[in-house]
């Protein structure tokens, strides 16, 4: 017993002494080239590093692999595992595209800045304040000892029901591009990582797991990639995250045409992806589509790509492939390099740019006879629910842990304006009341099904008349929330409530009665059906979901403090009805063929067809003259703005071209002004929409009767289209029109140029072809 007993203790030290000669040894990371590191890895080491380490969250722990240690930051979205022997860290990722979202415990409260959320900044037109939000993001994230923040999303407004439209930019690409590229720059000049996400395709939430995206070629590369092939070429991210869903039969985190063929080999990107949270069904797939990351992981991962290693199905290579992709960005991150954190960034002056940011984006679409800014007025009625109660931003992952949101009502009070008590008192006593008899449901559950607001408190009619008399002008908020996991619906959310319709005309008549004005604020993050109210009220401020200092935002806007100069990235249709995806959203599902999902969910296969084509928010209404509510583009200023002809710096374009305009402030206060520019170009070969964006810029502020002279380039890829025949970006010969404009229907110059002979401006793979025929919408063609 005794002999036996020795020789174990003589195996233990061999075998520990071993293993530390190998820790000694091994090659470590940063020191030794990446190729030595992955070499030394074993192939536990490495299926560890490609899957994550679990979902971890307060009262939540799920997938869960083989590490045990603790995070580094806790309560965020997901980490990597670490495999100290290598000197390879667990890497910290958080989510979201607005802010960082941290689930918060008794020992854990940092709070983020919520910013506004995608669509609002995307309304600002300009890349340079956007980029002024990345940086403070980027510092913030640096600060919480994040590597990863978890956005920008890119997808596409192609509907106005998308439940994360709120998180997404616009329905144009270029803005889409533009705007991530910029906020991933800021983002990144941190020394942290953004992540492009969820490429791709990915319009709907409704079944967002199992939804086959079923569109075109053409439809692919000119709208749905091309945004994220600007910001991956102008910015590129550190990773990509890719969708839930399929594309034309696969899915996204499975697709080598996707993730190697187009993003890697066509763009050029140089980080790593990872997977939408769970996302895909083949482990093995997607290590073999060059999907380096699957995340949170699960032990289930580990097994079946140690397994396919194993029995040959899948070649160790392409494992030390996807390794390599996430050592080489993993260098980079602070947690690598161990930069210092100090978990108290600089919340004030973030919400300084969160303020700014808002204010400078949010979009004036309506201001009969001068309404706004309100000059002369010191008492305010203010009706609606959320006028006391802001959304600062959607649901979901989304959503930001803040520490505030500062309502309107608490805006215009700061800044000195008189509100109605009894209408604030009653609005008070109801919320209130809503509140305790609606407790919230724990973090996760209120992150995927959020307790849902009040309704809309109904006023009696006599009492408002009676506010028409003691106030000098009323506002009417109206308000609307959404998010990951659900789309939204027609009645009572993009149409408004019966309540709301009440609201907004009794207190017009009472209002109107006592020759008052009637503001609208629209504090909503996905379009809404302004119809029943645009003709009359008498100004409309669509300020989106503006991050935390939202009241103090709209109150600048509204006082005058700032002048408007956000324009729509999105266009709002007359009717639901009139937008070209209504007719294919949410797409069709199979419940014969439904199954058990993950965590037992019911899991319904379902698909969507993406009929409209290229012709996508504007690009239909201004081809098809539909007349939309505001169009593209749109949104006034408190100053007017007069335009020059459009100088061009040739008439023939030869490999490049330029456009030059002069803008000048005539109104009488100081203010910027977008400026657009859009061309048409000849339908010979392919069908063509009516003008598309190609360029776009913000004046500095003018004063009155001051100019800013801007010139925009025009490349060859700005003349091209996508010819699905030869696979390639062609220009037609032909005459192109050079519109400047103030919106895409307001169009203050043109100028042409010709191009003397078709030319290839790129060719590029036959890759992500729809598996059916589909009957795309095409000028002159019924549909
Ligand atoms: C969402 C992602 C998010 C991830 C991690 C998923 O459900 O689709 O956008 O980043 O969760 O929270």
């Amino acid at each position: 017993m005794k002999h036996s007993f020795s020789l174990l203790a003589l195996v233990c030290v061999l075998v520990s002494s071993s293993l530390i000669g190998n820790a000694q040894n091994a090659p470590q990371l940063g020191k030794d080239p990446i190729p030595a590191v992955i070499k030394a890895m074993t192939l536990e080491e490495k299926v560890k590093l490609v899957v994550g380490k679990g979902l971890s969250i307060p009262g939540v722990s799920l997938g869960g692999t083989t590490d045990q240690t603790p995070d580094k930051v806790k309560g965020i979205s997901g980490h990597t595992v670490a495999i100290p022997r290598l000197g390879i860290p667990s890497m910290q990722f958080a989510d979201g595209p607005a802010g960082i979202h941290i689930f918060f415990d008794s020992s854990n409260k940092n709070y983020c800045t919520a910013w506004p959320v995608g669509t609002l900044l995307a309304s600002s037109w300009d890349t340079a304040l956007v980029k002024k939000v990345g940086v403070a993001f980027g510092e913030e994230i640096r600060e919480y000892g994040i590597d990863f923040i978890l956005g920008p999303g890119m997808n596409t407004h192609r509907n106005p029901l998308g439940g994360r439209n709120f998180e997404y930019y616009s329905e144009d690409p270029l803005i889409t591009g533009k705007t991530a590229a910029a906020i991933i720059n800021g983002i990144q000049s941190q020394g942290v990582g953004a992540t492009m996400k969820h490429f791709a395709a990915n319009e709907q939430e409704t079944n967002r797991n199992t939804v086959n995206t079923i569109a075109s070629e053409r439809g692919l590369r000119e709208i749905y990639l091309k945004g994220f092939e600007i910001a991956v070429k102008e910015a590129q991210p550190w990773a990509v995250m890719s969708s839930y869903n399929y594309i034309n039969g696969s899915y996204t985190s499975e697709s080598a045409d996707l993730l190697k063929t187009i993003l890697r080999n066509e763009w050029g990107f140089k980080g790593y992806v990872m997977t939408d949270w769970f996302g895909g069904k083949d482990a093995v797939g997607q290590m073999k589509a060059g999907n380096n990351l699957l995340m949170p992981g699960g032990k289930e991962q580990i097994a079946k790509i140690t397994e396919a290693v194993k029995n040959g199905q899948l070649d160790e290579k392409v494992l030390d492939e996807n390794v390599a992709g996430i050592l080489q960005v993993m260098l980079q991150t602070p947690t690598f390099k161990n930069t210092p954190f100090s978990n108290k960034p600089d919340l004030k002056k973030h919400a300084q740019v969160s303020r700014e940011a808002a204010a400078e984006s949010m979009v004036l679409l309506k201001n009969d006879k001068n309404a706004l800014p309100m000059s002369g007025v010191k008492s305010i009625a203010l009706f609606g629910n959320h006028g006391y109660d802001l959304i600062a931003g959607g649901t979901g992952s989304g959503d930001v842990s803040k520490a505030y949101a500062i309502s309107l009502a608490e805006g215009l009070t700061t800044a000195g304006y008189k509100l109605d008590k009894d209408v604030q008192g009653i609005y008070k006593n109801y919320l209130d009341d809503y509140a305790k008899q609606h407790p919230k449901k724990n973090p996760l559950q209120e992150i995927m099904n959020p307790t849902p607001y009040a309704p809309e408190y109904t006023f009696d009619k006599a009492l408002i008349d009676q506010k028409a008399f003691a106030s000098d002008i009323a506002i009417v908020y109206i308000g609307r929330n959404a998010g990951e996991g659900n789309d939204r619906k027609v009645v009572d959310d993009y149409e408004l409530s019966d309540q709301e319709k009440e609201m907004i005309n009794n207190v017009s008549d009472a209002f109107h009665s006592k020759k008052k004005k009637v503001i609208v604020v629209m504090n909503i993050g996905g379009v809404i059906d302004v119809s029943p109210f645009k003709d009359k009220v008498d100004g409309i401020l669509l300020a989106w979901q503006p991050g935390q200092e939202g009241g103090h935002a709209i109150t600048d806007v509204l006082s005058g403090k700032v002048n408007p100069s956000g324009k729509l990235a999105t266009t709002f249709p007359g009717s639901y009805k009139d937008d070209p995806s209504a007719k294919n959203f949410p797409g069709k599902e199979f419940p014969d063929k439904a199954t058990t999902g993950m965590f037992g969910m019911r899991s319904v296969p379902a698909e969507v067809t993406y009929e409209e084509g290229i012709y996508v928010g504007y690009r239909y209404y201004n081809t098809f003259n539909i007349k939309p509510a505001y169009e593209f583009g749109y949104g006034l200023s408190y100053s007017n703005f007069s335009y020059s002809p459009v100088k061009l710096s040739s008439s023939s374009f030869d490999g490049k071209l330029s456009a030059t305009v002069t803008i000048t402030n005539t109104g009488k206060v100081a203010g910027k002004e977008v400026v657009e520019l859009y061309v048409s170009a000849p339908t010979n070969k392919l069908d063509k929409p009516a003008e598309e964006l190609k360029a776009f810029a913000k004046t500095e502020l003018l004063q009155p009767g001051k100019s800013q002279t801007i010139t925009f380039t025009l490349t060859p890829k700005d003349l091209a289209s996508f010819d699905t025949n030869t696979t390639s970006w062609i220009a037609d010969a032909g005459n192109y029109t050079v519109k400047v404009g103030a919106s895409s229907l307001n169009i203050k110059a043109t100028a042409s140029f010709n191009v003397s002979k078709d030319f290839i401006v790129e060719k590029d793979h036959k890759v992500l072809a729809p598996q059916v025929q589909i009957n795309e919408l095409k000028p002159g063609k019924a549909f």
